[in-house]
Order: C-alpha cells, then sequence, then structure tokens
C-alpha cells in the first residue's frame, strides 16, 4: 500500500502530522488545500467566497482523485473531504486512511489561534464555533469513523507534543501495511 491519506477535523493536527510521518516513512507529503490553492492561485476563503462550497467540493474531489494516484505520498486532507461524494471510499481503496481523532473543545482550543483561515467557522465567535464544532463532528464522525487506523489527539496540546508521539502512530501504520 503506497498512500497514507490523513482525515480529521479542522484543526486535528493532519497537516503536522502528516508532514512528520512523510519524514518516518521517507514518502513525499502532499497537502490537498494546498495543492488546491497552488492550482487556482487563491486561498481556500476566496475559492469559498468566488464559487460557494459545492464547487468547492468539486474541486476538492477532482484534486484528491490526482494526488490519489501517486505513489509513496502521504496525503493531508480537509477536515470535509472524506464526508462528500464517495471520497472516503475512494481513500479506502487506494491507500491507509488514518482518522486523527480529537473532542470538541480540544479542536476549539487549536482553531481559537487561526480560524481566519477556513471559512466555514471564520466569522464565528467562541460559542458559536463550539456549537458548529461538536453538531458538524457528530454528522461527520459516520466518515471519518470508517477509516483504517484511529487514533485520540485529545492529550497533545501544542505542535510539539503532537510530534513527539508521531512514532506510535507510525508504529501502527506500520503493522497495518504489513497486514493489508
Ligand atoms: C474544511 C476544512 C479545511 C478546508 C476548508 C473546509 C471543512 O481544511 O478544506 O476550509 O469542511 O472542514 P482543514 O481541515 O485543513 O482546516
Amino acid at each position: 500500500m503506497k498512500r497514507i491519506f490523513m482525515v480529521g477535523y479542522m484543526g486535528a493536527g493532519k497537516t503536522t502530522a502528516g508532514k512528520e510521518l512523510a519524514k518516518c516513512f521517507d514518502y513525499s507529503f502532499y497537502d490537498l488545500d494546498h495543492f488546491i490553492e497552488t492550482r487556482f492561485n487563491k486561498t481556500i476563503v476566496e475559492i469559498f467566497e468566488q464559487y460557494g462550497e459545492d464547487k468547492f467540493r468539486e474541486i476538492e474531489r477532482e484534486m484528491l482523485m490526482e494526488l490519489g494516484l501517486l505513489e509513496d505520498v502521504i496525503i493531508s486532507t480537509g477536515g470535509g473531504t472524506p464526508c462528500h461524494f464517495d471520497n472516503m471510499d475512494f481513500m479506502l481503496q487506494n491507500g491507509i486512511v488514518v482518522y486523527l481523532e480529537a473532542s470538541p473543545s480540544s479542536l476549539l482550543q487549536r482553531l481559537n489561534k487561526n480560524k481566519h483561515k477556513r471559512p466555514l467557522i471564520k466569522d464565528k465567535d467562541e460559542e458559536e464555533m463550539l456549537r458548529f464544532i461538536s453538531d458538524n463532528l457528530e454528522k461527520r464522525n459516520r466518515f471519518y469513523n470508517k477509516s483504517t487506523l484511529i487514533y485520540n489527539t485529545d492529550s497533545f496540546v501544542t505542535k510539539g507534543e503532537m510530534i513527539v508521539n508521531l512514532h506510535n502512530i507510525a508504529e501502527q501504520i506500520k503493522k497495518t501495511i504489513h497486514t493489508k
């Protein structure tokens, strides 16, 4: 199996973890949102504002299909990627899917600092954000929970703590690769 897809809610640490895991596996790292921004020469916020969410989801799917053909890669997806079209089934068929799970309160803490990059929450205050995250996560969990591996990240407050613990995730992924 030559592809690892990182999934999870906004703020779960998919990009931080993906970059570090790519080093462990000697794979190339791709961030789906970044790939989209580079291709369209627009930020995700601009794409949402100019084309709307439905069009963003179509673009996201198309770019996922493109990246999903590469080998020896770790792809960090957007929080909504597994929850639209048959994206989750595509990822499961083409690689190992790792869900970085976190509770709404941990996500809120991590998202407070950089919500401006995220169109779905950028205009919400803290209380609205917590309600949105809780409701949205409940809907999305049925997709996330189909993942090959689920890793809870609530105990990692900083990026550094996440990175230190990544060898555990890497070991679990290696075992999964060998049994596939
Ligand atoms: C989204 C998550 C974002 C980005 C877009 C929509 C979502 O990615 O794709 O803002 O629907 O949860 P991150 O999870 O990397 O923030």
